[in-house]
């Protein structure tokens, strides 16, 4: 009985942990898209026509150089941009949070 319990409890914490992150990636790709997807493209991986431009080599944001920066870092860059890009002056400290959320999921 004890066990069956333990193992229903279980079952509803793994459940949960999945469908939290889940919103904030949600909420993460929906400003990504319309923040960032533009330069960086929907997959993070660089709209070439920017690097171009730019004259600038878009690291892919899921490479391993950008997910080694630590969460306040790439808020950092978000916020207060970085070389060529400018600061994102449009969001709200929880998007550049869960934006940074959705960052983490384009890892490769
Ligand atoms: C107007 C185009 C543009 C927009 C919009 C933009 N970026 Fe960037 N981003 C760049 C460019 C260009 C670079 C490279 C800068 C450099 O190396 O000089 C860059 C670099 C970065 C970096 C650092 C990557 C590295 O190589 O270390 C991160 C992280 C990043 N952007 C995240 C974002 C996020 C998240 C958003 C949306 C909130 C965003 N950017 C919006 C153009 C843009």
């Amino acid at each position: 009985m004890a066990k069956r319990r333990f193992i229903a409890a279980a079952a509803i914490i793994m459940l949960g942990m999945p469908l939290t992150l889940k919103a904030d990636a949600v909420a993460g790709k929906a400003a990504f898209d319309k923040s960032c997807k533009s330069c960086h493209a929907v997959d993070g991986k660089g709209n070439p026509a920017i690097a171009k431009a730019l004259k600038v080599e878009l690291r892919p944001l899921g490479s391993k150089e950008v997910q080694a920066k630590p969460d306040a870092e790439i808020s950092k860059n978000i916020t207060e941009g970085i070389g060529k890009m400018k600061g994102i002056k449009s969001l709200a400290a929880p998007d550049v949070k869960s934006v940074v959320e959705y960052v983490r999921t384009l890892k490769n």
